[in-house]
Formats: structure tokens, sequence, C-alpha cells
């Protein structure tokens, strides 16, 4: 077994629901046993993509056979296109076909996609058996895999149906991030940086003044932001579960990013890169209405820029962005709940009507010019 005395360990207080997320370099060897301590034994269906599953695959089942398990491995294919019902049923499919039972275990072992179906499939079967997440993807080490979320896509949208539901463990190896693909590093620091800029300015100046090691992929200053980044959603997650207020403020850049992804068909920005653009756009807007300084602009869109993401709007129409924008399920009656920041480390939820968007559009534009 590793050293797990460096094992670093972010709780999360969740009740009876509580469980932990685990962080260290090389971790995964250590998948099996950390999964005994925690009481949980026998069988296990391990959901992983081909990609995946030749890099990772071996050492996972390898850990689990030590620890006692028996594994059964289920690989689906890979990307969001397969996080569907279909696949949420063959999974089903698979498991009704071992027999398994209600002490048994479902593992997500890769990125947000594999996460999120895998926990809700686990969710589904026998109204619920124990899941446990190994996040491989930054996204997924920052965000997918905190605070419960699981679900598919429907033909008409993205993460129309899912449930909430709490894994038993989430396990991180920071080593797996060397082999992500660098446009999809560099698209999980859009949320890296989002956490600063909703809630924590330290963090925010550590990422200003660590951006080299980071983007070098140094573990120290890895292991450092994964951690921060699980304590600052857990702690947003453990006030409010089920969003019905707080939670709103991780969706700070979504306004703007899940508008330009749906305009750009999802082939123009990945999440990441249209997050990086949506922040620093929504920080115009709310300069725009004096709620935040110049100087909260500035400082976010170097940061974001010298990570290596986008940070200007596509060519657009005002009109084709005003009815994207509202189509985002923050809506309410001609009025955009958005939540825009105030300063570094602090954000609210503000209610923007057609004119402020567009008041800050046309300037822009006028300013452009
Ligand atoms: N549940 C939530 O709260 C929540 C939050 C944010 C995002 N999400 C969901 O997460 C998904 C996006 O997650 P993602 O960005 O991890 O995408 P992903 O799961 O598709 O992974 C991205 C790519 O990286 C590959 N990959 C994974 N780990 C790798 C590794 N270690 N080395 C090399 N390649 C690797 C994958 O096979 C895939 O091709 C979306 O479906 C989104 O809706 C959910
Ligand atoms: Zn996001």
């Amino acid at each position: 077994m590793g050293s797990l005395v460096q094992v670093i360990r972010v709780p999360v207080s969740l009740g009876d629901r509580s469980y932990d997320i685990l962080i260290q370099e090389g971790l995964l060897q250590d998948l099996g046993s950390c999964m005994k301590t925690i009481g949980l034994s026998g069988r296990v269906a391990m959901v992983t993509n081909p990609t995946v599953h030749r890099l990772y695959g071996r050492k996972a089942a390898q850990s689990l056979r030590r620890a006692g398990f028996r594994v059964y491995s289920v690989v689906m294919p890979d990307g969001e296109r397969a996080k569907t019902l279909k696949w949420t049923a063959k999974i089903v499919d698979e498991l009704v076909a071992r027999r398994f039972e209600r002490t048994d275990v479902l593992v997500a072992l890769g990125g947000g996609v594999i996460g999120d179906i895998t926990g809700f499939a686990a969710a589904m079967y026998l109204r619920g058996i124990p899941f446990v997440q190994v996040a491989t993807t930054l996204v997924a080490q920052v965000d997918s895999s905190v605070g419960g979320k699981t679900g598919v896509n429907h033909p008409w949208g993205k993460n129309l149906i899912g449930a909430f539901y709490q894994p038993r463990l989430v396990l991180m190896d920071t080593a797996t991030l060397r082999t992500l693909p660098r446009r999809e590093w560099v698209a999980g620091l859009a949320e890296v940086i989002k956490y600063g800029m909703i809630a924590d300015e330290t963090f925010f100046e550590f990422l200003e003044q660590q951006v080299a090691p980071i983007l070098a992929l140094k573990q120290e200053p890895v292991q450092f932001l994964v951690k921060r980044c699980c304590e600052l959603k857990s702690s947003v997650v453990a006030k409010d579960e089920r969003e019905s207020g707080l939670r709103r403020i991780l969706n700070y850049g979504h306004t703007i990013g899940h508008a330009l992804e749906s305009l750009g068909r999802y082939r123009t920005f990945v999440h990441g890169e249209a997050v990086g653009v949506g922040m620093v756009q929504e920080a115009e807007i709310s300069h725009s209405l004096g709620e935040c300084s110049a100087d909260v602009v500035i400082r976010q869109r170097e940061l974001v820029q010298r990570v290596g993401l986008p940070v200007s709007l596509p060519p657009l129409r005002f009109s084709d962005l005003w009815n994207t924008m509202q189509h985002d399920k923050k809506v309410a009656k001609g009025q955009i709940h958005c939540v825009l920041p105030r300063k570094v480390g602090e954000v609210e939820v503000v209610s923007l009507n057609r004119h402020d968007v567009s008041a800050w559009f046309h300037g822009k534009k006028g300013r452009r010019k």
C-alpha cells in the first residue's frame, strides 16, 4: 500500500450521507484498500470508457482484487454523446444479469461523463447501491465528482434527467491528470478560477502566482488546487445540497458560457472555454452596472488569458445571445438571474433585464470601434 499518511482528505458533511474525498498522487493503487476501510465489500462493477480503461483500468482492477473485491468492467463509448438513458439502461442490465445486490458497489473510473452516468445508475438500481467515484479529469476532480448531482442528457437538452445521489467515497489520483489532453486540462482551469472569483481571493492570488508550475502540472500546486476547489465546492454543497439558493453561485460564468456553447452547437468551445469567456463577459456586465470596479475585470481577464483560455465573445448578434441566455434554467419573467462579481472572492445573484444586457453589449461595440 502507498503512503496513506500523506493522503489529503476533504470531508463532505451531509449528515448520514457524509463521505470523504481523498486526494494524492498515485492513490489509484490504493483504491481497493480505501474502499475496504470504509466498510465496502463484495462485487464491483467498474464503469469506464476505452480511453480511460486503456490507461488506468488494469491498475484500478488490480487494486480492487488485492483488497478482495470481485471486479467486472463495464466499458461504454467515450464522450458526452453516450451520456444517455440508453447507456444507463445498459449499465443496469449488466447489474441485473450479474444479480448485483444492495451491498455490491458501482465504481466510476473516468471524467464527468462516466461519473454522472454511473452515479445515476447507482441511484436507480435497487433504489440505490453504494457508488464510488474515481475522478480522472480536472473537471471531475474540481467539480463534477463533488456534490452528488448525477444524471444524463436527453435529445432536447443536457442533464435533463437525473438525481441527487451522494457517493460513498471520491478518490482523486492527481497523477492521472498528466495524461489528459492539453485542451481538457486548460478547460478545467476555468472552473478552478471560478472558485477563486466566487469565494476565495487568497486562492485567486495563489493561482496568479502559480500559473507556470500549474500549467507544467507540478504536483504540489496541483494537489493544493484540487484540494481547495473540493473544500470550496463541498462547503457550498453542505449549505445547499439541492440548489435552492447558495449553490447557484457555482453557476458564475455559466449564463453566458452555456449560451455560447449552445450558439456554437457545442463545436466552437468546449465547456471550460465557454466558461472562461463567460466569466470575463459577466464581470464586464457587473462593471457596466456599477457592481464591481474595472480592476476586477482586468485582473480576472489577465488570469483567464494567462492559463490559455479564450476571453472574447465570438461574432454574434445581440438578439441571438439574449434569446439563448433566456433559455437557461435561471430565467424568470423576462429577467435572467445571473451571478455577478462584486470583487475578487465575492459574487451576488442579480436579476438582469434585456436593457441591462443590451447596454453592456452595445457599449462594448462602441468601445471596440
Ligand atoms: N455532476 C456535476 O455536478 C457536474 C459538474 C460539472 C460537469 N459535469 C458533467 O461532466 C461532464 C464533463 O466532464 P469531463 O470534462 O471530465 O469530460 P469527459 O468525462 O468526457 O472527459 C474528457 C475526455 O478525457 C478523457 N479522459 C478522462 N480521464 C483521462 C485521463 N486521465 N487521461 C486521458 N484522458 C482522459 C475522456 O475519455 C474524455 O475523452 C459533462 O457531461 C458535464 O455535464 C457534471
Ligand atoms: Zn461548468
